[in-house]
């Protein structure tokens, strides 16, 4: 007991979404299995569920509204999230004085995500040390630093020119200029202005990354040199802890279902948590899977077909199409799926926390990147690890029933396969003693035990 209250704390901020809550709290359980207590600081919306029961030591604490969720639907993610940081700051350094005192002044540390910069400011103030938090790749934040250093403006016009769309980003190799995070996140003079926060890491002690060293060594080089300050790739968290942090319940049926299907035959779908499609881009990717004659485990989302809540305003072909050959969820154990001896592999539009669980379980990916930085992944995918490739143009049905083939049934899958194992050993070992993953956790332990 005495122990128990002599543990110091951390204070986590995650943003309110599924792909960056759950490697917050992965980290969470990471730090307190190495003795440290965990203070979750939450907004209104979209906080962790059922905390009491999936993590039943931490405490969480919820902040006022600053801005409401409806605000996110009428401004876009971009503009929420500068608008969230400008009104967050004052309630955040009032809920850590309340915890100042409660605790008696026993707070480690402030562990924030990197769109949560508003955090940056109490820390200060309180003289606590802070680590920067990012949920994306090492690349995600070496391209951050070449657009927060381009002149917007300068730079929309220059975008029109192909001559520069194809021109390869200085010692950024394979990227070239069209390969920056900056289609479909929304108005660009937003996303330079959320750039330029970002990338200024405030008074932060470190910034810790959910990557691995051996798949991003020449970013987080790159990344060292621009920060300045220790740069720590711990990932991938989900090995290290399995917290659950689901926003939406798992159907664990779709397991039984793949119990039943042969070794490496099943295509698993998945287009994370916000993605949304249009509904005849749904009927194609149908029609390619029918036409395929390749099982397949597709997990649509409810709202992630525009303007409809779930599968309700499809046509009845599509049912019949799906059910011969495919199973349909709304939400999946993924993890889980992506390790099943009957997955061959992942059609995916590569948002970071998916690309690394496949990497980890060896499956070989179809990139179907939207937004954001998912074009980096899948080009990272694609011709650095060379475990995947990109689904071009349009989709449609031909484009997708060559694609599953050239994956789960040709040589050229096979290949990709292979790398993918070899992969899937060297990340694996980045955890396990000695490791540069499992060292990164150790550097910030032992920082934190000593400040
Ligand atoms: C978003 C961005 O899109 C992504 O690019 C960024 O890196 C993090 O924030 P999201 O779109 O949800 O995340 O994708 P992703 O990062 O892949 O995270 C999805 C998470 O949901 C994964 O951890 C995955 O395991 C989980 N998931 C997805 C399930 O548990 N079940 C499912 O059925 C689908």
């Amino acid at each position: 007991m005495e122990k128990a209250e002599a543990k110091r704390r951390i204070v986590l901020v995650p943003v309110p979404a599924q792909g960056h809550i759950t490697p917050m709290m992965q980290l969470g359980k990471a730090l307190n299995i190495n003795d440290f207590s965990i203070t979750v600081v939450e907004g209104q919306f979209n906080k962790v569920s059922s905390p009491s029961q999936h993590f039943p030591d931490f405490q969480f604490v919820t902040i006022p509204e600053c801005l409401p969720e409806s605000e996110l639907e009428r401004l876009g993610p971009l503009e929420f999230l500068l608008k969230l940081n400008k009104t967050s700051e004052t309630s955040f350094t009032d809920c850590i004085r309340q915890l100042l005192l409660q605790q008696g002044n026993n707070i480690a540390c402030i562990i924030y995500d990197e769109f949560m910069y508003f955090c940056g400011a109490a820390a200060k103030e309180f003289k606590i040390p802070s680590f920067v938090f990012s949920t994306s790749s090492a690349t995600n934040q070496v391209s951050r630093y070449v657009l927060s250093k381009l002149n917007a403006e300068k730079f929309l016009i220059d975008m029109e020119d192909p001559i520069v769309q194809d021109k390869m980003v200085e010692n950024l190799h394979p990227l070239r200029y069209k390969d920056l995070p900056t289609s479909g996140v929304g108005p660009l003079d937003i996303l330079f202005e959320l750039c330029r926060e970002i990338v200024n890491k405030r008074t932060a002690s470190g910034v810790i990354i959910n990557t691995v060293s051996c798949l991003e060594r020449s970013s987080l080089t790159r990344l060292q040199k621009e920060l300045g300050i220790p740069v720590y790739p711990l990932g991938p968290l989900h090995l290290k802890s399995s917290a659950i942090s689901g926003l939406l319940e798992e159907d664990r049926s779709c397991i039984e279902w793949l119990n039943k299907q042969k070794p490496r035959s099943v295509i698993y779908i998945s287009l994370g948590s916000i993605v949304q499609m249009e509904t005849k881009e749904v009927l194609e990717m149908a029609w390619g899977l029918s036409s395929s004659n390749q099982p397949f485990l597709w997990v649509i989302r409810p709202g992630s077909i525009k303007g409809s809540k779930w599968i309700e305003s499809l046509p009845e072909e599509f049912s019949k199409m799906v059910s011969e050959k495919g199973y349909i969820v709304k939400w999946a154990p993924q993890i889980e799926v992506l390790g099943h001896p009957a997955v061959g592999g992942f059609w995916s539009h590569c948002g970071w926390n998916s690309t690394l669980e496949s990497i980890v379980e060896g499956v070989p990916m179809i990139c179907m990147p939207f937004d954001g930085e998912q074009k980096l992944n899948a080009l990272c995918l694609e011709s650095v690890w060379g475990i995947g490739f990109q689904l071009q143009g349009k989709v449609e049905r031909g484009g997708v029933e060559r694609a599953l083939k050239r994956l789960i049934v040709e040589e050229e899958g096979a290949d990709m396969r292979e790398r993918a194992l070899v992969l899937k050993e060297k990340v694996k070992a980045s955890v396990r003693i000695g490791g540069s993953s499992y060292k990164a956790l150790e550097d910030i332990v032992n920082y934190l035990e000593t400040e």
